[in-house]
C-alpha cells in the first residue's frame, strides 16, 4: 500500500507540471501509453500470487481511473483557457471612437465647370474637348488674329516650337468643330488654357469655357438670351448685367458682358475698380471671315460665340480675392467648397 501511495504522489507531481496541451500529451503518454507507467505496473501483476494480484490489481486500477479522470479535467481546463485567450485576442472595443476616413472633395474649379456644363446642356448644347497643345493656325490664324497681334508675342504665349503653342484660349475648338461638322452647331468646350502671366489675378494655367452656336438665322438677340439665362442661373435671377461693345478679331460685332459687382452691390469698390461692374465674359457674332476659313458660307449661316474665365467666375461666386489660392492645393482652402 505504501508503494501505491508513493505512485500517487509521483503521478500528482507529473500532473501539476502540465501547463499546456502539448505537455499534457507527453505526460499522458508517459503514464498511460503503451510503454508508460501503467503498462509497466500491469505487466508486474502477472508475477504476483493470486491473493496479491487481487488487492494490488484493484489498487492499480483505481489509480489508473483516477489518473485518467485528472488528465481529462486538466485537458478541459486547458482548452477552456485557450479559447478564452483567442476570444480576448479577437475582441473589439466598440466603444472606442472611430477613425474618420479622409474623404476627397471636388476641386472648386471642377465644381464650377460642372455647374456651367449643366446649365448649357439644359439649353441644348453638347460638350466637346480640344487639345491643349495647339497649332498656331487654330489658336490664332483661323480665328482671324493677325500675325502682328500682341497676343502672339513671346511675352504672352508659350511656344512649344515654330507653329505650335500651348493654347491661349479655348476658341480654337470652335474651328476644329466647324471643320469637322456642318451646321447647325451648338457646343461648349471647357478646358485649361495657358498664358505667360503670374500675379494676384493671373496664373500661367487657368480654365475657360468656350461656346458656339451656328445655324440659319442666329441673331444677336439669341446671344443675349442665352447668356442672360446662363448668368441668371449662375449668379441668381436678381443680378443686373449689361452688354458692353468690345472688339475681338473673331467676332463682329463683339460684346463683353458685365455683371453688377457682387462685392459692393454696384456702389464701387477695389474689386470692380470703382465702376460697380465686373467683366465676366467675351462674346460676339462670329466674324464672316472665320466662317470662310472653315468652309461655311456666311451668306447661309450666322452664329454667336462666347468665352468665359472659370477662375474669375469661381472667385466672384465664392468671394476669393487671390486666383493663386486655387492652385496651392492647401486642403484648408480647397475643402471649403
Ligand atoms: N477667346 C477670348 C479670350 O480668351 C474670349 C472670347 C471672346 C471668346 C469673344 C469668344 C468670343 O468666343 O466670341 O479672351
Amino acid at each position: 500500500m505504501n508503494e501505491i501511495e508513493e505512485l500517487r504522489l509521483k503521478i500528482d507531481g507529473k500532473l501539476v507540471s502540465i501547463n499546456s496541451l502539448e505537455s499534457l500529451t507527453s505526460v499522458k503518454a508517459e503514464l498511460l501509453g503503451r510503454k508508460g507507467l501503467f503498462a509497466n505496473l500491469i505487466d508486474r501483476i502477472k508475477l504476483l500470487s493470486k491473493e496479491e494480484k487481487k488487492i494490488y490489481g484493484q489498487s492499480i486500477n483505481a489509480l489508473k481511473v483516477y489518473t485518467e479522470n485528472r488528465l481529462n479535467e486538466i485537458k478541459i481546463g486547458l482548452e477552456q483557457k485557450q479559447k478564452e485567450m483567442a476570444d480576448k485576442a479577437s475582441w473589439i472595443d466598440i466603444t472606442l471612437p472611430g477613425k474618420a476616413p479622409l474623404v476627397g472633395k471636388i476641386h472648386p474649379i471642377t465644381k464650377v465647370i460642372s455647374e456651367i456644363i449643366e446649365i448649357f446642356v439644359s439649353l441644348g448644347f453638347s460638350v466637346v474637348e480640344g487639345p491643349e497643345i495647339e497649332l498656331d493656325y487654330y489658336n490664332f490664324e483661323a480665328l482671324n488674329i493677325p500675325s502682328d497681334h500682341p497676343a502672339r508675342d513671346l511675352q504672352d504665349t508659350f511656344y512649344i516650337k515654330e507653329g505650335v503653342v500651348l493654347r491661349t484660349h479655348t476658341s480654337p475648338v470652335e474651328i476644329r468643330v466647324m471643320e469637322s461638322q456642318l451646321p447647325p452647331v451648338r457646343i461648349i468646350s471647357p478646358g485649361a488654357v495657358y498664358r505667360c502671366d503670374n500675379d494676384i489675378s493671373h496664373t500661367p494655367m487657368f480654365h475657360q469655357v468656350e461656346g458656339l452656336m451656328v445655324d440659319k438665322g442666329i441673331r444677336f438677340s439669341d446671344l443675349k438670351g442665352i447668356l442672360t439665362i446662363f448668368i441668371h442661373e449662375m449668379f441668381g435671377e436678381d443680378i443686373a448685367l449689361r452688354f458692353r461693345p468690345s472688339y475681338f478679331p473673331f467676332t463682329e460685332p463683339s460684346a463683353e458682358v458685365d455683371i453688377c459687382c457682387v462685392i459692393c452691390g454696384g456702389k464701387g469698390c477695389r474689386v470692380c475698380k470703382d465702376t460697380g461692374w465686373l467683366e465676366i465674359l467675351g462674346s460676339g457674332m462670329t466674324n464672316p471671315q472665320v466662317f470662310r476659313n472653315v468652309g461655311y458660307d456666311p451668306e447661309e449661316v450666322t452664329g454667336f460665340a462666347f468665352g468665359l474665365g472659370v477662375e474669375r467666375i469661381a472667385m466672384l461666386k465664392y468671394g476669393i480675392d487671390d486666383i493663386r489660392q486655387f492652385y496651392y492645393n492647401d486642403l484648408r482652402f480647397i475643402s471649403q467648397f
